[in-house]
């Protein structure tokens, strides 16, 4: 039910689920930024959220750019900041210190309105505006507006049509989509925003985003998971002799405890979040989770508590994300082909899961000869004694220092592996195997269902549970699809088109044109036109495969 995990950027010098190139359209100029490459995850998390307390969110409307930092700068050094549209102009403002947010706060003037109560604490999501301005009423600002979702599909397949090869389709794709640097900074400072209001319950807590936001697989538009992060209060200390007394009320469970906390935040959201609609508690999910959009920023928000598994198997993404820059182009690429074909959504269901398809990735990876990332258990046999982390009684210790792995030297390109994956799950045998990055070989299935992927923490757990057979059947039968596009010579063949030219779709683009969707029906249509020996021979085996599995 919840859905967990992911973010995305980079090529060069990336880190915390950010692309780090340094973007000559954005204001100020952080040189920070740049030596986050180098910085281990939890470092890297921490700086954001840092730099994310020590910024603002502006609704704008028409101010020029001078006015506003003109004005801005009366409370302090402005470090950077960035203009972005959503139901109207905003701007995100990082100040070099939290003084001058106190400052700007101080300054602030509440609303006078008819209807509404007043929200009873301020918040740094600020509307500058009547400031006595000579501007011209529609003046936008003089900086080019960040975009904060990815280009349309028909776009997209536009674009990679005219690249040259398909290994530059695929980087191209993974550029397109990738989180920005700003949309990275926008997810920390929402969940900062939502830490002010979380901390007049519990003001040692802190909102940390997980998931696709900072794992290096996010594509703009992806939704944001953030937990609430308690354990602040209880770090353990030297004894003292001093303890908190009455620290302890009796409870049910610790699922109870969760359930507690995530209920009062979710009301306090709906009722005095600024910005925060359409509030939901889903409190008997397996992972009870507090559900809103944040209108300000557009993101759909998944609150959760007591969720450190999933912080870790976020690590875990982010680290083989960073090993082999392979590892990202095909996870992009992967997840974007499965949502044009609809084998994901966006709505909960028996359908694959981003996450799911990302250890799908995982594995094939691992399974190349030689492998191009290594298996969790090795990870888990180079970790240091500050890399242990039991969780729940499950053992989630792997490495976090990237130099202690040795890469091995594998060579093929994106083009290949693209390829060679759409062949490996043509044919793999779902119906016995289970997918297990842990050991980095298929295991057999443990309990009946359709698909089953070893979580890699939690193992006794399959993260596919919800996927049911119609929907695998789906996911195989247009990997064989693909695969066979691949080698038909008029898919392989660039046909950008010269001059003002529309280019012909084909390589990636191909395999992401929406009428290729229906093409499963009329695969059998397909299989009469001349196809390569292997592949023909391919879709011969997997007839039979699949036969005891229909009945
Ligand atoms: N997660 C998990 N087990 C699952 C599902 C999710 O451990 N069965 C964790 C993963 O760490 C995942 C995170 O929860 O990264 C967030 O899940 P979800 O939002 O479903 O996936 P994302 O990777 O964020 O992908 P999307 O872009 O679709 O949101
Ligand atoms: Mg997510």
């Amino acid at each position: 039910l919840v859905k967990h995990l992911e973010k995305g950027h980079v090529q060069v010098n990336r880190s915390v689920g950010a692309n780090v190139a340094a973007d000559p359209e954005s204001g100020g100029n952080d040189e920070s930024e740049k030596k986050e490459g180098c910085k281990s995850f939890y470092a890297v998390q921490q700086d954001r959220q840092e730099q994310a307390d020590r910024s603002v969110l502006i609704s704008c409307h028409s101010r020029t750019e001078k006015k506003f930092l003109k004005y801005l700068s009366r409370h302090g050094d402005v470090k950077k900041y960035f203009f972005y549209e959503s139901y109207g102009m905003y701007a995100v403002v990082e100040f070099a210190n939290r003084e001058s947010v106190a400052s700007l706060l101080e300054a602030a003037t509440m609303p006078s309105v008819n209807h509404e109560s007043t929200v009873p604490f301020k918040s740094r999501l600020l509307s500058l505006r009547n400031l006595g301005s000579a501007d011209s009423p529609n003046q936008r600002p003089g900086q080019k507006c960040q975009p904060q979702i990815t280009i349309p599909i028909n776009e997209l397949i536009k674009r990679l049509s005219r690249e040259e090869r398909i290994d530059q389709q695929i980087t191209s794709l993974t550029e397109a989509y990738q989180l920005t640097e700003e949309n990275s900074r926008l997810r920390f400072l929402v969940c900062s925003l939502l830490k002010d209001i979380a901390a007049a319950y519990f003001p040692e807590c802190t909102i940390k985003p997980f998931g696709s936001s900072i794992n290096g697989f996010g594509k703009l538009g992806c939704d944001l998971d953030m937990f609430l992060d308690l354990d602040g209060i209880s770090a353990q200390k030297p004894n003292s002799g001093l303890f908190l007394e009455y620290q302890t009320k009796r409870a049910n469970s610790e699922r109870a405890v969760t359930q507690s906390i995530l209920s009062v935040i979710g009301e306090c959201v709906d009722q005095f979040g600024p910005g925060c609609v359409g509030v939901q508690k889903i409190l008997n999910a397996r992972c009870p989770l507090v559900r809103f959009s944040h209108q300000p920023s557009g993101f759909q928000c998944d609150l959760t508590a007591n969720n450190r598994v999933a912080m870790k198997s976020t690590e875990l993404l982010y680290l083989y994300g960073e090993l082999d820059p392979r590892v990202r182009h095909l996870v992009f690429t992967v997840r974007c082909w499965a949502r044009t074909h609809s084998i994901t959504s966006s709505i909960p269901g028996a359908w694959i899961t981003n996450f799911s398809l990302t250890v799908m990735v995982l594995f094939f990876l691992q399974r190349r000869n030689p492998p191009i990332i290594p298996t969790l258990d090795l990870l888990r046999d180079l970790a240091g004694p500050m890399d242990k982390s039991m969780i729940e009684g499950n053992d989630c210790t792997f490495v976090s220092d990237f130099s202690k792995i040795q890469v091995q030297t594998n060579t093929e390109t994106l083009e290949q592996l693209l390829r060679e994956f759409f062949e490996f799950y043509a044919v793999f045998a779902f119906n016995k195997m289970s997918i297990n990055i842990r050991k980095g070989k298929e295991q057999n299935k443990p309990e009946v269902a359709p698909l089953h992927i070893q979580n890699p923490f939690e193992t006794s757990l399959n993260v596919s549970k919800n996927v049911n057979a119609t929907q695998l059947e789906r996911f195989v039968a247009l990997c064989q699809e693909s695969s066979w596009l691949l080698q038909q010579s008029e898919t392989n063949t660039p046909r950008g088109g010269s001059g003002g030219d529309t280019p012909t779709s084909w390589g990636l683009a191909a395999l992401l044109l929406p009428s290729q969707v229906a093409g499963i029906k009329s695969r059998k249509k397909r299989r009469q036109e001349p196809a390569s020996e292997r592949i023909k021979s391919l879709l011969e085996s997997l007839k039979n495969k699949n036969q005891p599995n229909k009945s």
